[in-house]
């Protein structure tokens, strides 16, 4: 019997040790780790189940240095031995894409035809009068940061650490390497094994300042 890959940190600890790491080792991520982390991250939810979410990911070190010369020249995209460049796919309101998702739901035995007809009438008029989003790059980035939350926290229960950025310049990510135009990049993501201390924990602001009751403020 196959026993199956297990984490070596509980839910908590994944959470509360999980830091922006800056510097990493060269040591590789074994495949059968990534392929879980991958496995687990996706399990992020989506509206209607979309998942628009889509990752290159990036090992080869010739690559590594031209993501790291969109990136501000920060060095944790060339030490760590995995960066995902996390994107946004747009194109989730195409119908061949919507059927590929009610496909989905279909073998899975989740979606009647009944669903699969109000997905087919709701999600285009979600993406063409949206009640809570100001465009579908908003919808998108959403999603995909939701997922690249999960992939942090699933990473750091194996012992992977991470280092969500925001620092490149898009379009020249998007043509280093063959993104099309209706895919946006969200944010890098190297993975591997911290080298150095984090930086010291910058403290988060208390629940009372950020949960509100019953209205805001
Ligand atoms: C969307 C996003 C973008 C970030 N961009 C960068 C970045 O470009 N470079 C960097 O070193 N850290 C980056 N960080 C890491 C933050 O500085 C870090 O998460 C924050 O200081 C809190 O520290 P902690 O994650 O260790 O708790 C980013 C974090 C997020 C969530």
């Amino acid at each position: 019997m196959i026993t199956p890959l297990q984490p070596t940190h509980n839910l908590k600890d994944s959470i509360e040790q999980r830091r922006a790491a800056r510097s990493f080792s060269p040591a590789p991520i074994p495949e059968e780790i990534l392929q879980e982390i991958w496995r687990l991250g996706v399990r992020s939810p989506s509206g209607f189940n979309l998942q628009p979410w889509r990752f290159v990911v990036v090992k080869e070190q010739a690559n590594k240095e031209r993501l790291r010369a969109c990136a501000f020249d920060q060095r944790q995209v060339t030490e760590a031995p995995v960066v995902l460049i996390c994107c946004g796919d747009r194109r989730v309101n195409q119908t061949d894409y919507i059927e590929s998702v009610i496909k989905l739901g279909k073998d899975a035995g989740a979606i009647n035809d009944a669903f699969a007809d109000i997905m087919r009438s709701s999600i285009p008029s979600l993406f063409k009068n949206p009640p809570c989003f100001d465009s579908i790059e908003v919808w998108t980035n959403r999603h995909t940061m939701l997922a690249v939350a999960h992939l942090m926290i699933v990473a750091k229960s194996f012992g992977v650490d991470s280092c969500p950025m925001e620092g490149f310049v898009s379009t020249q990510v998007k043509e280093a390497f063959n993104i099309p135009p209706e895919v946006d990049v969200c944010c890098l993501l190297p993975m591997g094994y911290a080298a150095e201390p984090f930086k010291l924990y910058g403290g988060r602001f208390p629940i009372e300042q950020v949960f509100y009751s019953e209205s805001f403020g």
